[in-house]
């Protein structure tokens, strides 16, 4: 690809996302996608040391996909929920291969029911979690956790200055990553995982 072509397809992109968000801005959560540093270490989170299903939610126009493959999950194991249609539609074209279900992350139950025994090796979520009020997020969180390996990470990034949902003690952790301030605006990286005891 040329540089004048990639340029103009990542404007395009860009701008894709900028509609979406004036559209739905709270949905959207952000008026541009994540910028490489946090898609990166979104990734890193990721265990690279065993195989298997990886679920994105709220992948956007792919910013944190990118980053997935380009960190080495197999685009076949590569799942990602996105409410968007546009989007839906530029995650098929742009990843093809890649499983994307159009539909609401917070319905995991729902998306997942005719295959009880799916367990993921890692969650990451670009969701906007706090447009949506707590309860709705922490349903999410413990959600996403039944639907891991026992100790397999859900990954979630976000803006705020406390975790956008807390730990539970006995229960499942939170540990935060240092502030990505190559970002706009400036990100923290949640990873949650499921105490060992509860497995
Ligand atoms: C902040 S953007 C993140 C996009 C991209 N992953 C990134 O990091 O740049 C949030 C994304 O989550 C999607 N989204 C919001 N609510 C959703 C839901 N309930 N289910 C699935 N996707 C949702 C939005 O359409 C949008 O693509």
């Amino acid at each position: 690809m040329s540089f004048k072509t990639r340029i103009l397809s990542e404007f395009s992109t860009d701008l894709r996302f900028l509609k979406q968000w004036a559209d739905n801005p709270l949905t959207t959560g952000a008026i541009a996608a994540s910028g490489v540093a946090l898609s990166r270490a979104m990734a890193e989170e990721v265990p690279s040391d065993q195989s298997g299903p990886v679920l994105e939610l709220g992948p956007g126009t792919g910013s944190v996909t990118s980053a997935l493959l380009a960190s080495g999950v197999a685009r076949s194991d590569l799942s990602v929920i996105e409410y968007s249609v546009d989007f839906s539609q530029h995650l098929r074209k742009t990843f093809p291969g890649l499983t994307v279900y159009t539909g609401d992350a917070y319905a995991l139950e729902e998306i997942f029911k005719e295959q009880p025994d799916l367990k993921f090796r890692a969650i990451v979520s670009s969701l906007p979690l706090l447009t949506r009020p707590l309860k709705d997020r922490t349903a999410l969180v413990e959600s996403a956790l039944e639907h891991l390996r026992p100790g397999a990470p859900f990954i979630q990034f976000s803006y705020g200055p406390q975790a956008p949902v807390k730990a539970r003690r006995g229960i499942y952790s939170a540990s935060p990553s240092k502030w990505i301030i190559r970002n706009v605006p400036p990100a923290r990286v949640w990873t949650y995982r499921s105490d060992p005891k509860m497995g």
